[in-house]
């Protein structure tokens, strides 16, 4: 079983993943609404991964014979200029996810908690490339001026991710 800090850090993660699950289905409709459908489609699938991310952190308190504490989930933001913007923000966002992440990786640590450490390895690791693929996003977008017809073409690459499984 995990400890009661612990518990109540994994509680407090699998509501911010929640949060990131419903800031990037946000955003995904402000890419809709302004007809780029490929960064919509891309934001969607985002926003699935981050539901998976809270599922697994879920699972594993369940697992360890802990109760996950649930409480409201915050509004996200709905207002953005562009794609720029959008992709900015989730960079922010993420880099916020993993300075989380590094805090309960520490407190696994000090607690001895090898199981959970072990576990949180597969965070640790998701955040790196997460935030370098948000990053090779945002250095394309540096190259098209903001109303230039060249976002179409970035706009259908985005819009071939793949469904999260
Ligand atoms: Fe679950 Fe994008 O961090």
């Amino acid at each position: 079983m995990l400890n009661k800090k612990m518990e109540e850090m994994l509680s407090e993660q699998v509501q911010f993943e929640v949060f990131s699950s419903y800031l990037y289905l946000s955003m995904s409709a402000f890419c809709h609404s302004i007809n780029l459908k490929g960064f919509g489609h891309w934001m969607r699938q985002q926003s699935h991964e981050e539901h998976h991310h809270a599922m697994k952190l879920f699972d594993y308190m369940i697992e360890r014979g802990n109760w996950v504490s649930l409480s409201s989930v915050e509004k996200p933001s709905h207002r953005f200029k562009s794609v720029h913007d959008v992709m900015e923000k989730s960079l922010e966002h993420e880099q916020k996810v993993t300075v989380q992440i590094h805090k309960l990786y520490e407190l696994a640590g000090q607690q001895k908690d090898y199981a959970t450490q072990i576990m949180l390895q597969w965070f640790v690791n998701e955040q790196v490339e997460e935030e370098a693929t948000v990053k090779a996003i945002i250095d394309k977008l540096k190259l098209i001026p903001e109303k230039s017809s060249a976002i179409l073409y970035l706009d259908k690459e985005l819009g071939k991710r793949a469904p999260t499984a």
